[in-house]
């Protein structure tokens, strides 16, 4: 069986998935027992040039030759961003083919819409690449997991921040050269403020914490502070003490239900399993009530590893389409949660206060904190 898939965005991710496709064609043929041929690509610079090899034939500027193409049986949609991505992904879904997206702002803020689309329309939407680039995190909640209550997950989620904090621990390295150094590896998002001030975080967390707790998260409801604020004197008192920085996602259940949401720079001892995750690697830890402790890692950004999330969503579309079981997963039942205000969270602070050596400055901090 042939399964054609319609390819939108020849950027990072595009290139990437193509890449794949083409250098593991055989492997993923045997495995998924279908052929998966990309017949049509639709990107905005069809003339651009493309790091890798392609056939330019399949290449157009037109969408609408995709999403209207009948021989098309999978979209994967690569653009990123929220509108025209929505709009592409519902009419592909209302046209009866499956979705496959790595674009975590639209899962975040569309996800359910999307899903319910999917449902409706009896068709595959799979989003594995919109969270933690190569690593397998949606297919383990929602399958290896299934059959536990998590209760917590802790996670470093961007890329590009942990490799701008990472080099700033490492020794001195100024915080504008990393992020343009994280651009040029295609790691960054365009707008660097997603990155720094911490809302692809927040996507993410919304993501991992909607399916984890089954419950529809806005990455709106999210406490959220990026990483602009940590300095090179941060970081060095944070060694001195014992610590290092990284931005934080954190998702946590309480025993009486409520849920707590927050991303931020936090201070980790250094033994601890997230401490040494280094450069543009993410990773989770997840609590499941039956399995205890479980840990992620791996590469969260650039071209192939997000490909190979996406390459897996497309395998696991074939195989539903091969034995007619394309929309299986649809219609999940979701739950509304109570959300723990960002005023009730109970939890230590670090506080620097600069203050000039003078003798009347003797105990300023603790004027700092006078009621
Ligand atoms: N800008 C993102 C990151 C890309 O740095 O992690 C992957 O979502």
């Amino acid at each position: 069986m042939q399964i054609n898939i319609g390819i939108l965005g020849l950027g990072t991710v595009g290139c990437g998935t193509v890449e794949v496709l083409r250098r593991n064609a055989a492997l993923v043929a045997k495995r998924s027992g279908c052929e998966l041929r990309v017949t049509r690509i639709a990107t905005r610079t069809p003339h651009k040039p493309r790091p890798v090899e392609v056939d330019r034939s399949l290449i157009s500027g037109d969408v609408e030759a995709v999403l209207r193409d009948p021989d098309i049986h999978i979209v994967a949609e690569l653009i990123g961003g929220v509108e025209p991505a929505r709009d592409y992904v519902l009419r592909a879904l209302a046209a009866g083919k499956s979705v496959v997206t790595a674009n975590k702002e639209l899962i975040a803020k569309h996800g359910g819409e999307i899903e319910e689309a999917a449902a409706r329309a009896g068709v595959d939407f799979r989003f594995e690449g919109s969270v933690g680039g190569g690593i397998p995190l949606v297919a383990p909640l929602r399958e290896s997991l299934i059959g536990n209550r998590v209760t917590q997950l802790m996670g470093i989620l961007n890329g590009t921040t942990n490799y701008i904090l990472t080099k700033m621990t490492q020794g001195g390295a100024d915080f504008d050269d990393v992020l343009r150094e994280a651009q040029s590896l295609g790691y960054a998002e365009a707008d660097p403020t997603a990155d720094v001030d911490g809302f692809d975080t927040t996507y993410k967390l919304a993501i991992l914490a909607g399916i984890a707790f089954g419950a529809p998260v806005s990455p709106d409801s999210i406490a959220r502070e990026g990483i602009r604020g940590v300095g090179a004197r941060d970081i060095e008192y944070a060694r001195e003490m014992g610590f290092v920085i990284k931005l934080i996602a954190l998702g946590r259940q309480a025993e009486d239900g409520e849920i707590e949401l927050r991303v931020h720079p936090a201070l980790l001892p250094q033994g601890h399993p997230l401490a040494s995750v280094n450069d543009v690697f993410n990773s989770v830890l997840m609590h499941g009530d039956a399995v205890g402790d479980v840990m992620f890692y791996g590469r969260g950004a650039g071209g192939e590893p997000t490909a190979s999330a996406v390459v897996a969503d497309l395998v696991e579309v074939a195989r539903d389409l091969r034995c007619g079981a394309a929309g299986r997963g649809g219609g999940r039942r979701r739950a509304e949660f109570a959300w723990k205000d960002l005023a009730a969270f109970v939890t230590r602070l670090c506080v620097r206060v600069p203050v000039a050596d003078r003798p009347r400055n003797a105990g300023a901090h603790r004027r700092c904190f006078r009621r």
